[in-house]
This record gives structure tokens, C-alpha cells and sequence, in this order.
């Protein structure tokens, strides 16, 4: 053969092998993560150890029955499979469970819950000034020229020997007062004053911050 035809065959080969290699490249199967067609439910959440157990046989009965499905289908059913998880957390947590990490999560908005873990991190009065003075933005509603919010110097004086004479709030502790007032502002409107303070804070703030802040206020005892 003729160095052309050498170089046709070389072609012609090359060809072969590219058009092979694509086909072969196509046909590669990706493969397919675990997808379950079928989503476990959460039956009636509750905290009733017997009602827990149940919910839990129920659930791995439906985990067990997982089965491969379309990626159409596997979307919506990974989706309602994560916010099932999240359900699930959130019994857990108001069943009374306290995460290793609790103090670096947000609190959220039950009280009783906060309550319950706040005491177990402690609370820094000096991080709790910052916070108090910087983009929460306390300061400036409750340290204003014209304070839009009571004081914060007395604060735990007048909780203790003002706010918790009220009837209203016969059953609480400062502490109480002090995680509502900042959690859930409206429950409680002082006297005198507009319901205009910030109520998410449940959202922003972390179980450390929190205490922290409430430590801060405890310390307001002139
Ligand atoms: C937009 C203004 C505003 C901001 C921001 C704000 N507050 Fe308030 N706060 C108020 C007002 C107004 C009241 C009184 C009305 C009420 O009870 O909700 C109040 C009440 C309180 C009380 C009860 C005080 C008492 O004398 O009984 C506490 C405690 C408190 N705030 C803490 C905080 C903390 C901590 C922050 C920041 C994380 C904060 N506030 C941010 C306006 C604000």
C-alpha cells in the first residue's frame, strides 16, 4: 500500500473508532441514585412514647417499601422525603430531645421549648451588651432620644417587680418574661407602649445568642 492509502486506512479507522467511541459514550448507563416512589408519611405526630413507637414500626415498614422510580416522580417524592425528616426533627424536639448542637441552632418560636434547653448553655452578659448594641438592633428602639421601647437599664428590676404583679402574668418567671418579650413580643404588650417591636427573632437567633441577651437583661438590675 501507498503512503495515501495508509493514510485513507488511518482515517477510516480513526473514523470508526470516534463514531464507536460516541455510541459507546452515549450508551454508558448514568447511573440511577436509590429514588423511593413512594413517600413515608408522618402519621399523628406525638410525644406518647407508645404512639412513638408505633409511628416508628410504621415508618420503617414504608422506608422498607421505598422502590426505584422515574426522575419526574423522584423530585417530588425526595422533596416530601426531606420535609418528612423535618417533621420528624421537630417532634423530636418538642418531645423534649436537645441536640448536641442546640446552642449554635436558631430558637424558633415555642417558648416552652426554649425554656426547657435555655438553661442548658450559659448565658454571657458581656456578648449579650454586643448583640443588644449592635445589628439586632435593640438598642436603638429601646436606647433611643425618643425609645421607642422601655429602657433596657432596669430592665430585670421592673420585670421582676412590675411586669410579673400583672395578673396576666401570675405564672411567670423573669426569665419567662424576658425569652417571651423577645421571642414573641405581641403575647405581652407593655402598658403604655406599641406593639412595633421586631417579632422575628425567633428565626435569627441562636439558643447561645439568646441566652447571652437574656443574661445581658438579668444584669439590668438597678
Ligand atoms: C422596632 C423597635 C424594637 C426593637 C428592634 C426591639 N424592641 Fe424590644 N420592645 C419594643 C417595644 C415597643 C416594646 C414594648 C411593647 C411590647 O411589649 O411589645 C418592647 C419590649 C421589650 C421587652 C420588655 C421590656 C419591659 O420593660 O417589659 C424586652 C425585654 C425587649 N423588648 C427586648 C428586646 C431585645 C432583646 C431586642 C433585640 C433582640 C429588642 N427588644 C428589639 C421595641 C423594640
Amino acid at each position: 500500500m501507498s503512503f495515501r492509502n495508509y493514510t485513507l486506512l488511518f482515517i477510516i479507522a480513526a473514523f470508526i473508532l470516534i463514531t464507536v467511541g460516541i455510541a459507546a459514550a452515549q450508551e454508558t448507563p448514568i447511573p440511577t441514585p436509590l429514588m423511593p416512589t413512594s413517600t413515608p408519611q408522618p402519621v399523628e405526630l406525638a410525644c406518647d412514647p407508645a404512639e412513638l413507637t408505633r409511628q416508628q414500626t410504621e415508618l420503617a415498614a414504608q422506608l422498607n417499601a421505598l422502590k426505584l422510580g422515574t426522575a419526574d416522580e423522584a423530585g417530588v417524592t425526595l422533596d416530601t422525603l426531606f420535609k418528612v425528616g423535618e417533621a420528624y426533627q421537630e417532634l423530636a424536639l418538642s418531645c423534649g430531645y436537645i441536640p448536641a448542637d442546640a446552642a449554635s441552632r436558631t430558637v424558633g418560636n415555642d417558648i416552652n421549648r426554649i425554656l426547657n434547653t435555655l438553661d442548658t448553655v450559659y448565658g454571657d452578659p458581656i456578648n449579650g451588651q454586643l448583640l443588644y448594641n449592635g445589628d439586632l438592633g435593640c438598642a436603638g428602639c429601646h436606647e433611643a432620644e425618643v425609645p421607642l421601647g422601655p429602657p433596657t437599664e432596669g430592665t430585670y428590676t421592673r420585670t421582676d417587680e412590675e411586669r410579673l404583679q400583672d395578673p396576666a402574668l401570675a405564672e411567670y418567671t423573669v426569665q419567662h418574661y424576658l425569652v417571651e418579650s423577645i421571642i414573641d413580643p405581641a403575647a405581652y404588650i407593655v402598658p403604655d407602649f406599641n406593639n412595633v417591636m421586631v417579632s422575628n427573632f425567633g428565626e435569627r437567633l441562636t439558643l447561645q445568642e439568646l441566652a447571652d441577651l437574656v443574661a445581658y437583661l438579668e444584669s439590668q438590675d438597678s
